[in-house]
């Protein structure tokens, strides 16, 4: 990891309409309220050029795209997004709330399309300078209850199988297991208000508010 970072890199994972952005967004008010400097970021995007590189990956025109080319464009998206604003703002003191980071492409390449996981673990250090995040939340919710909560217009990625999602699930699961320290599994089975309360409560002992 990089030294002289002062601020806190938090992430928001988990499956498609699982309630990642309603909860960063709830967060990034919470923060802004208490005067506190924060930035909310997404990915795949975040900044020009990897906007540009989202459009590609979630065109659903793109069906020749192989495995390894969309493992390395989400990591050069990300790689982009941690030099131009990530780093940068942590150095200055900022709390940056990230919409996914290097987990989901563990969890869709890895565990969904059978990509090597050590092998992303490699390049993702590589993209990302090592910089994992001080703490993750995972939002976990039935595959098809999630899907159902997206848009009528699906992207590249939610367009696959239901199998293909399910085992985006088992991933998290997993990983949540294995980073006991960094991450917090959060059960979507409530509101989203009684589900901010929980996060809050992580998000005040993280910041020692
Ligand atoms: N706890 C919740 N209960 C019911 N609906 C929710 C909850 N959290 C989010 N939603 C709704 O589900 C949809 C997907 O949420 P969103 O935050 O966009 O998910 P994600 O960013 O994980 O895809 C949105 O319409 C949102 O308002
Ligand atoms: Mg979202």
């Amino acid at each position: 990891m990089e030294k002289g970072v002062k601020g806190k890199f938090i992430t928001f994972e988990g499956a498609e309409g699982s309630g990642k952005s309603t909860q960063a967004q709830m967060v990034c008010k919470y923060l802004e309220s208490l005067n506190k400097p924060v930035q909310h970021i997404r990915e795949p995007g975040g900044v020009k050029i990897s906007e540009s590189i989202r459009r590609i990956l979630l065109n659903v025109n793109n069906t020749r795209m192989t495995d390894e080319c969309e493992t390395l464009l989400y990591m050069a998206a990300r790689g982009q997004l941690v030099g131009e604003v990530i780093l940068p703002e942590l150095k200055k003191g900022t709390i940056v709330l990230s919409d996914r980071y290097l987990d989901s492409t563990i969890v869709y390449q890895g565990y969904g399309n059978g990509v090597d996981v050590s092998t992303i673990e490699t390049i993702g250090a590589f993209a990302t300078k090592g910089l994992m995040p001080d703490f993750t939340f995972i939002f976990d919710i039935d595959a098809e209850k999630g899907l159902s909560r997206t848009g009528r217009t699906k992207d590249r990625i939610e367009l696959r199988s239901l199998n293909y999602h399910k085992k985006v699930r088992k991933g998290y699961l997993e990983l949540a297991k294995a980073y006991p320290e960094r991450i917090v599994l959060i059960e979507v089975d409530k509101s989203k208000e009684e589900i901010f309360e929980i996060v809050r409560e992580h998000i005040n002992k993280i910041l020692g508010l």
